[in-house]
């Protein structure tokens, strides 16, 4: 798959993204020059956060830090990257904007510049992370990737950075066994679409300090989120849970039980599901759910029956139809 194959920590990104208008660049040169204060805070709280990987969840989760007052860079390693996600947290902020402040387009644009006023960027990963307090990565869904990323990050870093991973199923041990500071180091897994979703897991390995803990629930509250805790265990709560629902409801289609109009009808009408199964899958990336699949296949940790290979999603993610991002999944866009 393309995503385990790039050499690069891009996040992934929707080509829904991609035809969103930049509507407030005129305003981008200025407020994207901002220089962060350095001096540090008298209560020792988190205030200045780098996100690495401008892709649909890195950018929601740069969106949400900085409309909630904390000073964001957003890293990634290319200027192209970097224009992607600005554009995903323009579509977003507008449209909040509009939903919150209704005609009064005097308070949408003060609420949109205030929070770019929060925003820098950089394609510099070493310079991102000088003098921040928290490090969230979002980059690619491969370990060794992201382990790259973070043993050079260590060596850079402020010796009290937190470092998290948004990793949808990787263990949080394994990425963070590369570092020095596995005590500072967590999984915060927010979930798509970010501005929208109110849930943050908090993933502890059995080296998360206390301090580290209660750090990044902090965090989550003042970005607005309920934090959930869960040990380093596949999938945590959310994707052990909704990941085998999914894949059953593909089963299901597949021994052609039912089809897939009526399953995505019966869950959203039947069990109060905003999408059904076929649709949720498009949303979140049909190439995602496989490889946390294949992943937790290989992992053996998961009960063999509910991660076993089906045919219908390898053949779609073969024939490159990933969901909504390209276009076309289970169903066409
Ligand atoms: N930015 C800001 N707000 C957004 C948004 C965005 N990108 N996307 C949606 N919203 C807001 C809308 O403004 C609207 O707010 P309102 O109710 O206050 O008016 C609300 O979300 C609903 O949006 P819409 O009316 O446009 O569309 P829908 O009613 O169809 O809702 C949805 C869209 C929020 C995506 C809803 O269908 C939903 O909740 N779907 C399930 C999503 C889900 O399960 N996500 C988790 C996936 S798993 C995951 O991420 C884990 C990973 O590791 C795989």
């Amino acid at each position: 798959m393309a995503q385990f194959i790039l050499s690069s920590f891009r996040g992934h990104l929707t080509n829904n993204a991609t035809k969103i208008s930049f509507k407030t660049s005129l305003l981008r040169p200025l407020l994207l020059n901002n220089n962060f204060s350095t001096t540090p805070t008298n209560n020792n709280s988190i205030q200045n956060i780098t996100v690495y990987g401008s892709g649909l969840m890195g950018a929601g989760i740069v969106q949400v830090a900085a409309q909630n007052g904390f000073k964001v860079t957003m890293v990634d390693i290319e200027q192209a990257f970097i224009e992607k996600g600005k554009k995903i947290i323009d579509a977003s902020l507008s449209r909040i904007a509009k939903k919150q402040f209704k005609d009064d387009e005097n308070s949408q644009k003060s609420f949109i510049e205030t929070t770019w006023s929060n925003i820098k960027t950089e394609t510099n990963s070493e310079k991102g992370a000088e003098n921040t307090d928290l490090i969230i990565e979002a980059i690619v869904e491969n370990l060794e990737t992201k382990q790259n990323l973070f043993k050079k990050l260590d060596k850079i870093s402020k010796p009290n950075t937190i470092f998290a991973s948004n990793t949808s199923s990787l263990p949080i041990s394994e990425i963070s066994k590369i570092t020095e500071r596995q005590d500072k180091f967590a999984g915060l897994h927010f979930f798509n679409p970010v501005p929208q979703m109110k849930l943050v897991e908090i993933i502890k390995n059995d080296q998360t300090s206390e301090d580290t803990y209660q750090k990044l629930v902090d965090v989550t509250k003042r970005m607005k989120k309920t934090p959930v805790t869960c040990k380093d265990t596949p999938g945590f709560i959310v994707n052990r849970l909704l990941v085998p629902y999914l894949m059953e409801a593909v089963r299901l289609a597949e021994r052609g039980e039912a089809t897939t109009e009526d399953i995505d009808t019966a869950m959203k009408l039947g069990a109060g599901m905003p999408m059904g199964p076929f649709e949720l899958s498009d949303f979140v990336g049909l190439d995602t759910l496989k490889s946390i699949v294949d992943g937790w296949r290989k992992d053996g940790k998961i009960d063999a029956g509910l991660v076993a290979p089906i045919k219908k999603l390898d053949d779609l993610v073969k024939e490159g139809k990933l969901g909504r991002k390209s276009g076309a999944g289970f169903y066409t866009y």
